[in-house]
């Protein structure tokens, strides 16, 4: 399967953006990784719609919207309209309002004509979304709790990636997504690979590197 290097852009500098989008890009990046927090699900304020609207004019590569928020199905409508690619909702945010919230609101991304995907933090089961595997482009495991880049990787969700790739072989989707965020580094990248991980987003490992370039082509090797 391909390897695609989704650098997060929550370890960039806010306040040079536009330079640092330009950069990845150059440096050999597949997918762009914009973490989105409202302050409630998780403690911290990114951004919204606003800077993906302003990216989508730096850059061809596809912006992977990552929604760390609460009633995710309400906001769709902005990213889909600021030009994300792909957009990615919280089990956990979903579960606690209905029970079909989470199918609903990847039906309405997909209605977009934009790709969606469903995740799970680390203290949730990856069986628990596999009722919705069949509805995903994308499957995004967390290997951190979110929040906050630079933490360090939860080596539990090597399994849950294992568990993950069997199954989405065994619905006939070998080729699915599978995403891996948070602690991504040099040094356990193969196993992650290994494990049946294809997208690999990476903050501090690509943005904290003196060589960009060099560190998302060791990402993938
Ligand atoms: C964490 C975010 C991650 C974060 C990863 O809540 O979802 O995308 O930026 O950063 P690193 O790679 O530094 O763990
Ligand atoms: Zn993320």
């Amino acid at each position: 399967m391909q390897i695609k290097i989704a650098p997060s852009i929550l370890s960039a500098d806010f306040s040079a953006m536009g330079e640092a989008i330009k950069k990845i890009e150059l440096c050999g990046a597949d997918l762009i990784h914009c973490d989105v927090m409202d302050g409630t699900f998780v403690e911290p304020i990114t951004f919204g719609g606003q800077m993906i609207k302003n990216i989508r004019k730096l850059t061809k590569l596809p912006l992977d919207a990552h929604l760390m928020i609460e009633h995710p199905k309400t906001q769709v409508k902005f990213f889909a309209a600021a030009g994300a690619d792909i957009i990615t909702v919280h089990y956990k945010a979903c579960k606690k309002i209905s029970d079909t919230y989470l199918e609903e609101t990847l039906a309405l991304i997909k209605s977009y004509g934009v790709k969606c995907g469903a995740v799970v933090n680390p203290d949730v089961p990856v069986e628990n979304i596999f009722p919705v595997f069949p509805l995903c482009d994308i499957v995004l495991l967390m290997s951190v709790y979110p929040g906050y880049g630079g933490q360090k990787f939860i080596p539990g969700a090597l399994d849950k990636i294992k568990k993950a790739r069997e199954y989405a072989v065994n619905i006939g989707r070998p080729e699915l997504d599978i995403e891996i965020d948070g602690g991504v580094t040099m040094q356990n990248a193969a196993q992650i690979r290994e494990a049946g991980a294809n997208v690999l987003v990476a903050g501090s490992a690509v943005f904290g590197a003196e060589d960009m370039a060099e560190a998302i082509a060791a990402l993938r090797r």
